[in-house]
């Protein structure tokens, strides 16, 4: 079930980066995170924001996962970054493993998650990126079962 959705306006890029890095801080073993958005909206961004909450080293630089859907980044947790927006097929999902990932002891950031159809998980903080401005954008954060939840009222306190 869906929580009340988090607004939260991020009107510059260190904005974004400091929400990214409270998410980061603020994940646990097992965590999902989804991030939609358009293309260009900022999901990238965010996810290196997240690394660096998580204390992934410096020399390991997130990028955009073209090549292989899936990067894997060393942490405070281990860091699995997605992005399906190249995905062929639900098919290519379990030749991935994906499910393994989704069910493990790290976070998941998955960027294009509607690509996961059925594997969709339940339990997932789904975070919305909208475009609106040249460095101004919008998050919509919504918890989906119970695990966000209260972490969700605490960034409520912080990014208001
Ligand atoms: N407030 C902001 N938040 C996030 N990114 C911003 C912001 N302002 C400007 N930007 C810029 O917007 C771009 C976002 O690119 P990024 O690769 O993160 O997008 P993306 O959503 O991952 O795109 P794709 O769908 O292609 O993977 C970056 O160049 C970033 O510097
Ligand atoms: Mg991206």
């Amino acid at each position: 079930m869906a929580g009340l959705p988090l607004h939260v306006a991020l009107p510059d890029l260190a904005t974004t980066c400091k929400l990214g890095q409270r998410l980061g801080e603020l994940a646990a073993p097992g965590d999902i995170i989804t991030l939609s958005g358009d293309l260009g909206a900022g999901k990238t961004t965010l996810t290196q924001a997240i690394g660096k909450g998580l204390a992934v080293p410096a020399d390991h630089y997130i990028t955009s996962p073209t090549f292989g859907l899936l990067h894997e980044y060393p942490g405070r947790l281990p860091l699995y970054h997605m992005d399906f927006y190249r995905l062929g097929g639900e098919e290519e999902l379990l030749e991935l493993g994906v499910e393994e990932y989704l069910e493990g002891e790290g976070l998941c950031v998955i960027e294009w998650p509607d690509r996961l159809g059925s594997l969709m998980p339940t339990e997932r903080l789904q975070l919305e990126l909208t475009v609106n401005g040249p460095t101004s954008r919008e998050a919509t954060l919504t918890a989906f079962g119970d695990r966000w939840r209260g972490r969700l009222t605490i960034l409520a306190g912080e990014f208001s």
